[in-house]
């Protein structure tokens, strides 16, 4: 039976006391309306950790002024039956003011990777999310934190943020999950129109024919990431925000594709604002891609473990 609890107490003690017995604790944070990515991270944490906790907080401070926040989609009913199906132990679904009393007034910033992509176009929206989960990590205690590479920025920002705060947990970077046509799921797919639905897996497509070039020997980022805006063309009703190619782990520009490259884009269609990215790994004459994982392969099992390869070339 999963566990509502919306304290920040009851959610401390819940881990304080599994770790006393000697369990221990993994951690999925969301903002809910849970979908087969949230799902696929739940599975993960309930293989090797004890006690699984998911948070669902649609937190107010990584959302910019012309953001969704108040459109974001919310079914905690939804939320709670999707986390009873995966086992999950106890969802922590605080109100905004458990988690930001008033009078807050720190704020957790990350200098470096939060520079680029996502950083560039959300100002600030980097800042709510360690504060937000730096305040997780702080309630929850010493755990397994488990991330989505969906969000490939936000792994790096987090990683590099528990790593220099000494924060006790471990993130768990873990696959992009993908529909069958390649579009990655997301709790904004709810916003598309039928036809804007049709049109977004444009963005999967362009990021595997870009990675392909790369598999046939293309190193230049520029060329790679022209091949990417090229496909999205073919498709009118989306407009690319940004497409680039850089450094997986520290999000610094790039001139030649090699090494840890994570290719990334965010696109707009009618209203809705779509990420997406695909890893490239390069050592020498070796290319690996991480495409995500696609449903064929999750019902395999791979969806927590896949990184599907188009490679050595
Ligand atoms: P949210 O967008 O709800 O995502 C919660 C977690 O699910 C993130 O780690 C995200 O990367 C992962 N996720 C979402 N879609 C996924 C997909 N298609 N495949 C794999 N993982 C996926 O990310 C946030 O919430 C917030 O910024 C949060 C970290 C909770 C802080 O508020």
């Amino acid at each position: 039976m999963v566990t509502l609890i919306e304290t920040i107490e009851g959610v401390r003690r819940a881990c304080d006391q599994a770790r006393a017995a000697g369990r221990t604790v993994g951690l999925v944070p969301t903002m809910g309306y849970l979908h087969e990515g949230h799902r696929s991270l739940m599975r993960r944490a309930r293989a090797e950790t004890d006690l699984v906790v998911v948070s669902v907080f649609v937190n107010p401070t990584q959302f910019g002024p012309n953001e969704d926040l108040a459109r974001y989609p919310r079914d905690l009913e939804g939320d709670l039956r999707a986390c009873e199906d995966e086992g999950v132990d106890v969802v922590f679904a605080p109100s905004v003011d458990e988690m930001y009393p008033r009078g807050s007034a720190t704020t957790v910033h990350v200098e470096g990777v939060t520079r680029g992509l996502c950083g560039d176009h959300r100002p600030g929206h980097f800042d709510g999310v360690t504060t937000v989960v730096a305040k997780l990590f702080a309630i929850t205690g010493r755990c397994r934190a488990y991330f989505g590479r969906k969000d490939a920025q936000q792994v790096a920002v987090v990683t590099r943020m528990a790593r220099d705060l000494d924060l006790p947990v471990e993130v768990v970077p873990c696959p992009l999950v993908r529909e069958a046509d390649g579009l990655a799921r997301s709790s904004r797919n709810a916003y598309l129109s039928p036809e804007d639905r049709c049109a977004a897996p444009v963005l999967f497509r362009g990021l595997r024919a870009a990675a392909d070039l790369v598999v046939g020997g293309e190193r230049d980022p520029k060329r790679v990431v022209d091949e990417v805006r090229a496909v999205v063309a073919t498709e009118p009703r989306v407009e690319l925000e940004y497409v680039e190619a850089r450094d997986a782990a520290t999000i610094a520009p790039i001139d030649r594709i090699d090494g840890d490259v994570l290719l990334a884009l965010a696109a707009h269609l009618g209203g809705t604002r779509l990420i997406d990215n695909v890893g490239i790994s390069v050592l020498g004459d070796s290319v690996v891609v991480d495409l995500g994982a696609l449903p064929s392969e999750q019902s395999a099992g791979a969806a927590t473990s896949a990184r599907p390869s188009l490679g050595p070339s």
